[in-house]
C-alpha cells in the first residue's frame, strides 16, 4: 500500500551540498549564511528587516519584549491555535486574554477583541491560522481606536497575501515559523519582520546576549540583559537552498489545493474554512471540517494515508485554565467545534493528482 505522509520537506541533493559547504568552512554558529538568508527572506517578502531566530515561539517572546510588554499588561490571543501564541504572553509575565474565532474562517473573531479589550491591553497577537491571511483592515482599525499593539503569529502563513501584499508587513511585528510542517523549513526556525528598525535593532541585540548594534554591525558592549536566540549558519543554509525554490513550492500547493477543492465539491458533508476577503491563503495546511473526526484520522491511518487535527483549542489545556494570569473571554463554541471538526490532509510539493483522488476517495468511503 502506498504510503501517502501528511508533509515531506523539500530536501535536495543541492541543499546537502550547501549545508556541507557550512559544514566544511568550520563557520557553524550564526554568521554570513544567516546574514543571507534573512536578506533573500526579506526580499521575498518586501519588508523593512527580517531577523533570522532559533524559532517562531522564541521570536514571538521576542517580539513582545521589543515592545515592552510584561507583568500587569494584557494580550489578547485566539482559543484555536497552538499554545506557543499564548505561552509567550505569561512568559514575559503579561496576562493571557483568550478569545473565541469565528468558524468560517478559523481566525480570531475581531467583534470578540473589540470586546475583551481593557485599559490594561497592550497588545493582540492574531493567528493567520493554516496560511490564511488575517482581514488587517479591521485589525488597523481596533489598533488605532485603542492604541494597542499588533503582533502576527505568522507562525504558517510564508506566501500568503492581503490586498496584493505579503503576510509580514501588516502588524507592528510578524513572526514566522521555520518548523518542518511548514513549507520553508530549518529544522528548527523563526523569522521576524517588521518596518521599525529601532525594534529590529533591539531585538538583534536582545537575540545576541544584548550586545549593542551600531549601523548592522555588533559592538562588543553588553548594552541589556538579552539572550540567545541566533539561527546557526548550518540551519540558515537549509532555509537559503529552500528559498531558492520558493515560488514553485508555493505554485504546486496552490495548484494541489485548487485540485483538492474540486475533488471536495460534490460532497456536501464536507465543508472548506473560507479564506478571509481580499486574501490569498498560501495553503500551508489543506484543512476541511468533517463529522468523525477522530475516528477518521486512525481509519486513514489503516490505510497509510496521514492526516491530522488542525490545531488545539487552548481552554480544554490545564496550562490555560481561567487563572490570575490566564482570562478566558466569554464562551468559546466557535474554537470548539473548529478543533473538533478540522481535519488536515497530506499536501506537499511530490504529492500527485492520483494521490489527492484516493486521498479523498478514502475520505468519503469512511464519512460516518
Ligand atoms: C500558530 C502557531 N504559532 C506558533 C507555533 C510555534 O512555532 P515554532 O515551532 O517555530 O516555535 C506554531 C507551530 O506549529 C503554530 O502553528
Amino acid at each position: 500500500m502506498k504510503k501517502i505522509p501528511l508533509i515531506k520537506p523539500y530536501i535536495t541533493e543541492e541543499l546537502k551540498a550547501k549545508v556541507c559547504e557550512v559544514l566544511d568552512s568550520g563557520y557553524l554558529t550564526e554568521g554570513p549564511v544567516t546574514r543571507a538568508f534573512e536578506e533573500n527572506f526579506k526580499s521575498y517578502i518586501g519588508c523593512g528587516y527580517a531577523l533570522a531566530v532559533t524559532s517562531c515561539t522564541t521570536g514571538l517572546e521576542m517580539a513582545l519584549r521589543a515592545l515592552g510588554i510584561g507583568p500587569g499588561d494584557e494580550v489578547i490571543v485566539p482559543d484555536y491555535t497552538y499554545p506557543a501564541t499564548a505561552d509567550v504572553v505569561n512568559i514575559v509575565g503579561a496576562r493571557i486574554v483568550i478569545v473565541d474565532v469565528s468558524r468560517d474562517t478559523m481566525l480570531i473573531d475581531y467583534d470578540k477583541i473589540e470586546e475583551a479589550i481593557t485599559p490594561s491591553t497592550k497588545a493582540i497577537i492574531p493567528v493567520s491560522g493554516f496560511g490564511n491571511p488575517l482581514d488587517y483592515d479591521r485589525l488597523s482599525r481596533i489598533k488605532e481606536k485603542y492604541g494597542v499593539y499588533l503582533i502576527e503569529d505568522a507562525a504558517c502563513s510564508m506566501g500568503a497575501e492581503y490586498r496584493g501584499t505579503k503576510v509580514g508587513n501588516q502588524a507592528d511585528i510578524s513572526v514566522f515559523s521555520l518548523h518542518p510542517r511548514k513549507f520553508i523549513t530549518t529544522g528548527e526556525g523563526g523569522m521576524i519582520t517588521t518596518a521599525n528598525g529601532e525594534w529590529a535593532d533591539w531585538m538583534m541585540s536582545y537575540k545576541h546576549f544584548g550586545m549593542g548594534v551600531e549601523g548592522s554591525r555588533l559592538t562588543n558592549r553588553f548594552e541589556r540583559v538579552g539572550s540567545n536566540y541566533k539561527l546557526s549558519n548550518i540551519l540558515a543554509a537549509v532555509g537559503m537552498a529552500q528559498m531558492e525554490h520558493i515560488h514553485e513550492l508555493l505554485d504546486r500547493r496552490l495548484e494541489l489545493s485548487k485540485n483538492y477543492l474540486g475533488l471536495l465539491k460534490d460532497h456536501p458533508e464536507i465543508a472548506i474554512p473560507q479564506t478571509t476577503r481580499h486574501g490569498k491563503h498560501s495553503r500551508q495546511s489543506f484543512c476541511i471540517y468533517v463529522k468523525g473526526r477522530d475516528e477518521m484520522i486512525p481509519k486513514m491511518a489503516d490505510l497509510s494515508i496521514e492526516v491530522q487535527i488542525g490545531t488545539y483549542a487552548l481552554h480544554l489545556h490545564p496550562a490555560f485554565a481561567p487563572s490570575e494570569d490566564c482570562r478566558i473571554f466569554g464562551a468559546l463554541p466557535e474554537s470548539l467545534y473548529a478543533f473538533e471538526h478540522c481535519l488536515t490532509l497530506p499536501l506537499y510539493h511530490e504529492l500527485t493528482e492520483d494521490d489527492q483522488a484516493y486521498v479523498v476517495e478514502k475520505l468519503v468511503q469512511n464519512l460516518p
